[in-house]
C-alpha cells in the first residue's frame, strides 16, 4: 500500500513540473497576420488542451489613457474596445463594481471551472478508484498468503482493559462518521458515471440530495471525534526507539511467532494515528471552507507561505499562484479535500482490516474495551508490563498505612 501511495505522490510531483515545462517550451506563434490577436493555431492548440502562453491576450485589455476626450470629435471611446473589455473580465482584470455580494460577485468570468471539471471526472476519479481498489486487492492477497494473524501463545482467560468507554466513544464517533462521509462523498463523485447509468436520474437525484445532507451534517461528528482522538492518544503516539525495532521486523505481521515489543501503540498504529490526525485535519479545514463558500479562502495564503520557503521552486513547481479568484479557491478546496480523503480512505481500509478480520483478538479492544492478556503480551508487551506495574502500585497505595 505504501508503494501505491508513494507512486501517486511521486507522479503528482512529477507531472506538475512537466506541465510547467510544457508552458515554457510552447512554440511562440507568429501573430503578425492577425495584428497580434490570436491565430487559428492558438485556438486549435487550446482546443487540443495544450498549454499556451496567453500573456499576449491577458495583457491586451485596453488603455484608459488612450481614450479620446468626451469633448473631442468621435469621443469618447473609453480607451478599450469591446473585445478588450471582455478580455479584462475573463482574466479578472476588469474594473467591476457590484452593489451586493462579496469579492466573488465581482468575478464575472473565470475559466478555471473547465480544468476543475476535467481533473475531477478524469484523473481524480480514475486514480482514486485505482487507489481504493488496489488497497482492497492487496489486503485480499495478504489475507490469502498470511491468513488471520492468530494469538500464538495459550490464551490465559484473563483480560486487560485497553480502552475506556470515553475512548471507545471517541473512536466510534470518528469511525462511524468517517465511513458515512466516505460513502456519501463517493456517491457525489461517482454519481454521474456509475449511479445514473445504474439507477436512472430520478433515483440518483434522491440519493444525491440525501448524500449531500448527510455529508454536510455528519462532518461535525467527525471533527469532534478527531479532536477527542487527538487529545486522548497523542501522548502515546510520540515516536520512540522501540518503533525502530518494530519497523525493522515489519511489526511481526508477515511472519508467525515474531512479536516485537511495543508500548500502548506500535509504530504501525502511530503511522495510522498521525495520518488520521493530519489528513483528517486537512480534510476538515477544506471541508469547512466548502461548507461556508468564499468565507475561508486559504490556498493563495498557503501558496505565499510555501513560496517563501523556496520549496515549490526547488521541486520545479516555480512560484505558486498567490492571486486566486474566490472561485479558484473553492475549486482547489474541493480537489484537495477529495485527494486527501482518498488517501485517508485507503489507509483506513487497511486499518479496518487489521482491526477486525485481519487479527484475532484486536476488535475486542474497541468492542468491549477488554483484551485477552496473551494478545496484549504478544502485541503490546511493554504496555502490558506498565499496566501490571500500575496495578501493583495501585494495590500498594490502597493498603492503609498502619
Ligand atoms: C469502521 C471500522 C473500524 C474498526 C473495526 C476499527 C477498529 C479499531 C481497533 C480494534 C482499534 C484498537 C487497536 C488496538 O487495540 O491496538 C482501533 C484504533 C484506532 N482507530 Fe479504528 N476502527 C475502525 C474505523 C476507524 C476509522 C474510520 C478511523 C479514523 C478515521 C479510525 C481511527 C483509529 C485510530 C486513530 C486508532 C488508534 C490507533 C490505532 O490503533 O491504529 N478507526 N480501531
Amino acid at each position: 500500500m505504501t508503494r501505491i501511495l508513494m507512486t501517486l505522490l511521486v507522479s503528482l510531483f512529477l507531472t506538475v513540473p512537466l506541465a510547467a515545462q510544457e508552458v515554457a517550451d510552447a512554440p511562440q506563434s507568429d501573430r503578425s497576420a492577425t495584428g497580434g490577436a490570436q491565430t487559428l493555431d492558438d485556438i486549435l492548440a487550446r482546443q487540443r488542451g495544450e498549454k499556451i502562453d496567453d500573456s499576449f491576450r491577458s495583457g491586451a485589455t485596453g488603455d484608459p489613457d488612450s481614450a479620446a476626450g468626451a469633448a473631442n470629435q468621435l469621443g469618447t471611446l473609453g480607451g478599450a474596445s469591446d473585445s478588450e473589455v471582455w478580455r479584462a473580465l475573463r482574466y479578472g482584470k476588469g474594473d467591476v463594481t457590484v452593489s451586493t455580494g462579496g469579492p466573488e460577485a465581482r468575478v464575472l468570468i473565470q475559466d478555471g471551472g473547465m480544468k476543475w471539471l476535467q481533473f475531477r471526472k478524469g484523473p481524480l476519479a480514475q486514480y482514486g478508484a485505482y487507489l481504493l481498489g488496489g488497497t482492497i486487492v492487496l489486503l485480499a492477497l495478504f489475507f490469502l498468503l498470511r491468513g488471520r494473524i492468530r494469538i500464538d501463545g495459550e490464551k490465559t482467560g484473563r483480560t486487560v482493559t485497553r480502552f475506556r468507554a470515553i475512548e471507545r466513544f471517541g473512536h466510534w464517533l470518528m469511525a462511524g462518521s468517517f465511513v458515512a462521509l466516505g460513502i456519501t462523498g463517493l456517491i457525489t463523485l461517482f454519481g454521474r458515471k456509475v449511479l445514473i447509468p445504474a439507477f436512472g436520474h430520478e433515483m440518483f437525484s434522491t440519493m444525491a440530495i440525501a448524500s449531500k445532507w448527510v455529508h454536510n451534517n455528519i462532518s461535525w461528528a467527525f471533527m469532534i471525534g478527531l479532536v477527542m482522538a487527538f487529545f486522548m492518544w497523542v501522548m502515546h503516539n510520540i515516536p520512540n526507539k522501540t518503533d525502530l525495532k518494530w519497523i525493522a521486523v515489519g511489526g511481526g505481521i508477515f511472519k508467525k511467532g515474531v512479536h516485537p515489543p511495543a508500548k500502548k501503540f506500535n509504530a504501525g498504529q502511530k503511522m495510522i494515528f498521525w495520518s488520521v490526525i493530519l489528513f483528517g485535519a486537512s480534510i476538515s479545514v477544506t471541508g469547512l471552507s466548502l461548507l461556508f463558500p468564499f468565507e475561508l479562502p486559504m490556498f493563495a495564503k498557503t501558496f505565499a507561505i510555501l513560496n517563501q520557503t523556496g520549496l515549490p521552486q526547488a521541486l520545479g513547481f516555480g512560484d505558486l499562484p498567490v492571486m486566486l479568484a474566490p472561485h479558484e479557491e473553492m475549486q482547489l478546496a474541493t480537489l484537495w479535500h477529495s485527494i486527501m480523503a482518498f488517501v485517508l480512505m485507503a489507509i483506513i481500509i487497511a486499518h479496518i482490516y487489521i482491526g477486525s478480520v485481519g487479527m484475532e483478538g484486536a476488535y475486542d479492544a474497541m468492542g468491549s474495551g477488554e483484551v485477552e492478556e496473551q494478545w496484549a503480551r504478544e502485541h503490546h508487551s511493554l504496555w502490558l508490563e506498565e499496566v501490571h506495574k500500575a496495578e501493583g502500585q495501585t494495590d500498594g497505595k490502597a493498603t492503609p498505612a498502619e
